[in-house]
């Protein structure tokens, strides 16, 4: 990873989701280039280890746990990073889930897995983005950056209605804050990843036959990594993006347009 040191040198940003995956690529990176990093989500151990990492290289971090669809923890959260550090400057609205074999075909789809799906992914957004964006404009504008799919507007997520309702759904709410926010100083934008290697998708990474197929239908022919997509979050939390509201940056391999 090539790191722009001090591009966030005195930035105070929270990562939901920061234990694995996309999050925690993210929060590394942030910290990386000088920002001091809260790390979101429900378990401690796994932000323990991140915050370690961040530490080691002589970052700052600060472990958050919080289940990101109850309000009373991320709120509670969002609060503890902004009391810490006199305010926040930076949401990365990223936690989310997919339930692979659960999620299925709408006639067969239990009302549990929805409800389950969108109170996590979409809910879980709204909240982030809620309690984080109180904290950017007390403190005069700042970033926030959502994490959304493809399948929000292609159909392309097939038996995976729920999750991809979901994601269209956190694109909707992203268009609107970016509109709503953009005279108050916050910039609201999202990153579209593609297929990306992260523990979401260690059961097709480890298939062999499910990681061939799914890697020809990408024209860069593999899946991307956690540390591409930090490298496009970082870009639109930074001031280099400062003339980017409502953007949809697809890192995708190319999938989405063939
Ligand atoms: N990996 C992909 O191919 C891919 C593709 C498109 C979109 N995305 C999106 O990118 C984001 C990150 O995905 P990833 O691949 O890094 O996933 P991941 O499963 O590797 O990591 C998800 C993170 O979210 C956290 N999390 C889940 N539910 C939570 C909750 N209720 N409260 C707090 N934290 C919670 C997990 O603990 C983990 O830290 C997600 O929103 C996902 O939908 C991923």
């Amino acid at each position: 990873m090539k790191i722009i040191a001090e591009r966030f040198a005195g930035r105070r940003a929270v990562v939901t989701g920061a234990s694995a995956g996309i999050g925690r690529a993210t929060a590394l990176r942030l910290a990386a280039e000088g920002a001091r990093v809260g790390l979101i989500a429900r378990r401690r151990e796994p932000l323990d280890e991140v915050a370690r990492e961040i530490q080691a290289k002589g970052g700052e971090a600060l472990v958050l746990v919080a289940d990101g669809s109850v309000e009373s923890e991320i709120a509670a959260a969002m609060d503890r990073a902004a009391k810490e550090w006199g305010g926040l400057d930076i949401i990365v609205s990223n936690a989310g889930i997919e339930l692979l074999g659960q999620d299925d075909r709408v006639d067969r789809l239990d009302r549990a897995i929805w409800d389950k799906l969108i109170t996590t992914n979409l809910t879980g957004q709204f909240l982030a983005c809620k309690h984080g964006a109180r904290h950017l404009l007390a403190a005069g504008g700042g970033a926030i950056v959502c994490l959304g799919s493809n399948c929000a507007y292609l159909g392309m997520a097939t038996n995976e209605p729920a999750y991809s309702a979901s994601k269209g759904g956190v694109l909707a709410m992203m268009k609107v804050m970016a509109i709503d926010y953009a005279r108050l100083g916050i910039r609201v934008n999202m990153v579209i990843p593609g297929f990306i290697d992260t523990p979401m998708n260690a059961p097709v990474m480890k298939d062999t036959k499910e990681l061939a197929y799914w890697s020809n239908q990408i024209p860069l022919g593999r899946p991307g990594t956690a540390d591409e997509c930090a490298a496009a979050i970082l870009w639109l939390a930074s001031d280099e993006a400062s003339y980017c509201i409502g953007t949809t940056l697809v890192i995708d391999g190319g999938q989405a347009s063939i």
